[in-house]
């Protein structure tokens, strides 16, 4: 095993040259309280500049990450980041734009963020917009406080009921619990889509409001969408649409346009952000004219040739977060879209498509497909057929590892059993793809002909198997001294 960084220290020996302190050292204590001041010297380790650059190295290579190979994650989007994105969000006048400075001083950020939602605006067709929440889920549930926001004005005490496809994410009935609403779920068809029958049946005076995955999360599109919007919208309700799942619709269907009222938009997936391990994100949230006096605070304006913050909304549900949200993010997602313009990101979501559904055709007589049919951005199979052999999709995921692939999502919707939620994306090319097709069809092969092979699976990761709740749970990443001597 590779020494780890500690162990390869050695007196003496230094990667770094820091400029001269400009204090005395005797004086420290003058600066620092002296509570504060170190006792003894930190432990660290003392390595040469190379030493530290391949240290560096060598952890990126124990990780998968998009710059490894595909990483078809579903409902996750990890697409190629491009360079140019950090590039623009490391320029001085973004990163190192002091968050308190005052407006006058912003102009360029201001102008940043009031154009981002002027493109979020049109991209969703609808005429608000908060740049605020710093993830998809933080921009459910500050839609949904709008939605809280808005029934309380109008004095409409019996609005109780927030109704949720059970197909769902599990962050939109949390964030509805969290502002407060009861919740009721909705059966999915045997389509896979929404069961009109049962949505009918509740929609009832009690409904705020239906928050509706479009295209869901088994990546169908919503065929009655009309439909089901005249029937939340018929019983006094509003709708929101979870858009995790942009990724397949830009410039070619509009939340606005299928009467939402609401829709979060995950900047760091649909346009582009590294956001594997829980961050960083910014879950945007554009919404209808009704619902504009509701927003968060401050709202970016432009006035002539100046842009402003507006903390004069009586009506706001307030802040959700602190300064312009997750700036960094904005910038990326903004320099992401003025780079690929409106024809760029209709072949975003063109290209996403049919790379779902060309792996779909390709494997599909080799797993069960619960939904037969085209899909968009990610397509939905089962591990049922290998599991009559032994095989479950946890071990299908992990062989994945071991042929160079990062697993699909597994086990998610939770509507189907075994299932493997497949989102290529649209920077994967043709050869890409044929190499996680023909990955898929050894693993089914092997499921039946020498199932021991994906059963002791993954065999060429640092780690094999983990216990993975506690892994997640505990999570514990610190080198330890005692660890290695013991
Ligand atoms: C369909 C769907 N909705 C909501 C979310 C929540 O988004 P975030 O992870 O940014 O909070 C996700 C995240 O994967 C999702 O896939």
């Amino acid at each position: 095993m590779e020494k780890l960084i500690f162990e390869k220290s050695s007196p003496g020996r230094i990667g770094y040259s820091l400029p001269n302190l400009e204090i005395e050292k005797k004086n420290i204590s003058e600066f620092i309280p002296k509570e504060y001041l170190r006792k003894e010297a930190a432990e660290l380790p003392e390595v040469s500049e190379i030493e530290i650059a391949r240290h560096f190295q060598h952890l990126s290579h124990l990780n998968f990450n998009i710059e490894k190979g595909m990483y078809p994650l579903g409902s996750c989007t990890m697409k190629y980041n491009p360079k140019v994105n950090e590039k623009v969000a490391a320029m001085d006048g973004f990163a190192n734009l002091h968050p308190f400075s005052r407006d006058e001083n912003a102009q360029g950020a201001l102008k940043m963020m009031f154009e981002l939602g002027e493109c979020l605006k049109k991209i969703t067709g609808l005429p608000g917009v908060s740049l605020q929440p710093a993830a998809g889920s933080q921009g459910e549930l500050t839609g949904i406080l709008t939605f809280k926001k808005y029934f309380e004005t109008r004095g409409e005490t019996n609005k109780t009921v927030i109704l949720i496809p059970d197909s769902a994410h599990g962050t939109n009935p949390a964030s509805a619990a969290m502002a407060g609403f009861d919740i009721v779920s909705v059966k999915s068809g045997p389509d896979g889509r929404i069961d009109l029958d049962d949505l009918k049946a509740k929609c009832i005076d009690n409904v705020a409001g239906l928050m509706l995955t479009n295209p869901n999360t088994l990546g169908l599109f919503e065929t009655d969408v009309i439909e089901i919007e005249k029937l939340v919208h018929g019983c006094g309700g509003l709708i929101y649409m979870d858009g995790a799942n942009l990724n397949a619709l830009l410039t070619i269907a509009r939340a606005g346009d299928m009467k939402f009222d609401c829709v979060h938009i995950n900047l760091h997936k649909t346009f582009s952000t590294p956001h594997g391990g829980g961050g960083p994100g910014a879950g945007p949230i554009c919404v209808s004219e009704k619902l504009i006096e509701f927003l968060p605070v401050p709202n970016i304006e432009k006035h002539g040739e100046e842009y402003k913050l507006n903390y004069n909304f009586p009506n706001t549900v307030g802040k959700v977060h602190t300064f312009g949200g997750n700036f960094g993010v904005l910038v990326r997602a903004y320099t992401y879209i003025r780079m690929l313009g409106e024809v760029g990101l209709k072949r975003v979501s063109e290209n996403a498509v049919i790379n779902a559904n060309y792996i779909l055709s390709k494997i599909k007589d080799y797993f069960e497909v619960p939904y037969p049919g085209y899909c968009l951005h990610e397509c939905i199979i089962s591990g049922n057929f290998q599991k009559r052999d032994g095989v479950s999709t946890r071990d299908i995921a992990k062989r994945l590892l071991d042929l160079g692939f990062h697993a699909p999502t597994i086990y998610f919707p939770l509507v189907v059993k075994e299932a493997m939620l497949i989102e290529p994306t649209e920077t994967e090319n043709l050869e890409n793809l044929d190499g996680f097709i023909k990955a898929m069809i050894q693993i089914a092969t092997e499921a039946k002909e020498e199932p021991d092979t994906v059963l002791q699976a993954p065999v060429t990761t640092p780690l094999r198997r983990l216990d993975e709740a506690t892994a997640n749970r505990n999570l514990d990443i610190r080198w330890r001294k005692e660890a290695v001597t013991a």
